[in-house]
């Protein structure tokens, strides 16, 4: 009989791409979401991708007598925990509600799995635990220190984690730190459509190109990298996906946790994801430097080595695959003819040289 995994948040964007790698591994999958960051349609979408059913469990992980009974019920054999809000500003200026989704959710879900003696969970952090480190790359050893209420949750998740395995040796944890997941599946089918305003660098490109935003606002150019924007880690929704498959393989191997970075370990500049994300578009976007934001690193990607260790994992995808996946998705869901690109003009397209562009002014790349 196939493994049954449940994935909470399993509609949003890096749960609907692992609910299709866990079936292409041979599980039986299910979701569990609110929806309340996804469209309704995800689980269609991912029928018509896998050719089979979907399951779907409508539930709040906020409240505690659901999901003790979705666990008591659901005979499942580990669960993959993606539900929480991610928005760095919202949680800002609302962080109880912030705590409550991505703390206490995770405590009314540990508690419904012990309860229910179901003892393999892998979680969705965040390097954002990392804070602006100040050494690259960014290894599992270094000392968290979150810069916002988000990145707080997540650090105090791990914590509860790490509280829990202490108190019951039975329960074991695959604790997951994402870099920066990009991209959609090369189907086109499913992508990152959250019902809130996007924050995150390729969403915003998708908007900029599809003409539903006007100008991509990059925040600092005078950064120590090479073209004075911020360079980070970006890996492909599709490598991210595998990651949690390879994670729920070791913890039933080994039976041990463990905590990795899920990462590429090479950085990209703001103005080279631009760059080829306008390749990707076919024409140029418009974009505009404006001042540093306040905690934000000039530089951060992963030390790969652990992940590489403890699960064999690897990233598979380049960054111009994550672009062209990213807009092969929006570009269908915004109706926007792809055959026909605003500028024929190949030469716009190529990033220009990067460390001539202005701290503040305006330029199509
Ligand atoms: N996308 C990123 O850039 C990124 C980076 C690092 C970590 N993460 C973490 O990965 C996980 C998944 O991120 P994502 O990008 O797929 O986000 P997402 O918003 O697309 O997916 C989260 C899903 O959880 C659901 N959800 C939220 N609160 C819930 C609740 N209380 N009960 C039930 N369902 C609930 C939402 O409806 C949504 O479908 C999150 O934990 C996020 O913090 C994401």
């Amino acid at each position: 009989m196939r493994e049954r995994i449940l994935l909470t948040g399993g509609a949003g964007f890096i749960g609907s791409h692992t609910y299709v790698e866990f079936v292409e591994a041979g599980y039986e999958v299910w979701i569990l979401d609110n929806f309340e960051n996804a469209s309704i349609d995800v689980p269609d979408r991912i029928e018509s991708l896998i050719g089979e059913k979907v399951h779907v469990i409508h539930c709040d992980l906020r409240n505690v007598d659901s999901i003790r009974s979705v666990m008591a019920s659901g005979c499942f054999d580990a669960v993959v925990h993606f539900a929480a809000r991610k928005s760095v500003p919202e949680s800002e200026s609302n962080p109880g509600d912030y705590f409550r989704s991505n703390v206490i959710g995770l405590v009314n879900l540990v508690e419904a799995m012990r309860g229910a003696n179901v003892t393999n969970l892998v979680f969705s952090s965040s390097a954002a635990v990392y804070g602006a480190p100040s050494t690259v790359p960014i290894s599992e050893a270094d000392p968290p220190a979150p810069l916002n209420a988000y990145a707080e949750t997540k650090r105090v998740g791990e914590d509860f984690i790490r509280c829990v395995a202490r108190a019951h040796p039975e329960m074991r944890f695959g604790v997951l730190r994402y870099f920066n997941p990009v991209g959609a599946h090369p189907s086109g089918i499913i992508g990152e459509a959250p019902s809130q305003p996007p924050g995150n660098l390729v969403p915003v490109l998708a908007r900029v190109a599809s003409g539903q935003l006007d100008e991509l606002l990059i925040f600092g150019g005078d950064y120590p990298t090479k073209d004075g924007t911020a360079i980070r880690d970006y890996i492909h929704v599709m490598d991210l996906a595998r990651g949690h498959v390879l994670s729920l393989k070791a913890l039933l191997r080994e039976r041990t946790s463990h905590v990795v970075n899920l990462g590429t370990g090479r950085g990209y500049s703001v103005l080279e994801v631009l760059g080829a994300y306008s390749r990707a578009v076919g024409h140029s976007l418009r974009y505009r430097i404006v001042d540093r934001r306040i905690g934000d690193a000039a530089v951060s990607f992963a030390d790969t080595r652990q992940a590489r260790r403890v699960l064999g994992f690897e990233a598979q995808h380049g960054l111009s695959e994550m672009c062209r996946s990213s807009w092969r998705f929006y570009s269908k869901e915004a109706g926007v003819d792809v055959a026909a690109p605003k500028t024929s003009d190949r030469s716009l397209v190529r990033p220009t040289n990067c460390s001539k562009v202005s701290r503040i002014g305006e330029k199509v790349l």
